[in-house]
């Protein structure tokens, strides 16, 4: 059993067994493993508990190289409308993030790393999340897509343009190709070499998320800053 032990102020505790040592007393094994809703330690301090979702398992992966953030996934899960059927590419693999989420939505996703370690990163994680339904292929995407008959394929690596000729043989009509670039000239030119597909648009997501405590209730001074353009583009 994994649970998620928060107090009321926010601070956040990961159980899975044995008592619960914390800065507000010790909370004991028994009343974790029982309570529906609630406990108190032994100094009389209260601590809602949960059992652990997907989302606070995620929270505890192990990370590698820089991984793509919640608020660029979701963009891409949406506009390419990809759900239960839909067979999908990652490349590159990194820790796994982008695959994981991807995963959770869709049949099966093949995901593509050139280097051991993240690979190795990647797998682990994919254990500790139950996930079952990823391949992992230690391969250089550049080189090749053998998969075919492809929903959707998410290109988060330097140089996507390398892959476009075998993304468009892999990928069915219609289906997106999305790539996550840091630069806007990277952008312009993976667009310019883009023939046999539309670009269907680029954006950039900005996050604000705000500050709210009774009324106290404005945007918080420090937001995530850039991360990356997204550019969806669609087979013709
Ligand atoms: C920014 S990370 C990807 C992070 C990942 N999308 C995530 O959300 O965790 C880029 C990864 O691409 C891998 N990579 C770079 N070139 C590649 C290639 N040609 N084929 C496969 N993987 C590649 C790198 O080793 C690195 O792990």
């Amino acid at each position: 059993m994994i649970r998620k032990v928060l107090t009321r102020l926010g601070k956040e505790f990961f159980w899975t067994k044995g008592d619960l040592h914390t800065n507000y007393g010790v909370v004991k094994e028994k009343d974790l493993e029982q309570c529906t809703n609630s406990v108190k330690s032994h100094e009389d301090k209260e601590f809602v508990v949960f059992d652990a979702g997907f989302i606070d398992q995620f929270n505890k992966i192990n990370r590698g190289p820089a991984v793509m953030i919640p608020k660029d996934i979701g963009i891409i899960l949406a506009y390419s409308g990809v759900g239960k059927d839909s067979f999908v590419l990652d490349a590159g693999t990194g820790c796994g993030v982008a695959a994981s989420f991807l995963a959770r939505l869709v049949r099966k996703v093949v995901t593509y790393e050139v280097n051991q370690d993240f690979f190795n990163i990647a797998r682990k994680n994919f254990e500790f999340l139950e996930i079952k339904n990823v391949e992992q292929k230690l391969a250089d995407v550049y080189e090749g897509i053998p998969e075919k008959g492809l929903d959707l394929i998410v290109l988060d690596l330097p140089e996507p343009w390398k892959a476009l000729n075998h993304a468009h043989n892999s990928l069915k009509s219609g289906c997106f190709l999305v790539a996550y670039l840091p630069t806007i000239t990277q952008v312009g030119k993976l667009v310019s070499e883009s023939s046999g597909f539309l670009h269907f648009k680029t954006v950039e997501v900005l996050e604000r998320e705000w500050y709210v405590e009774g009324v106290k209730v404005r945007p918080k001074s420090q937001m995530i800053g850039h991360t990356g353009f997204l550019v969806f583009l669609r087979k013709i």
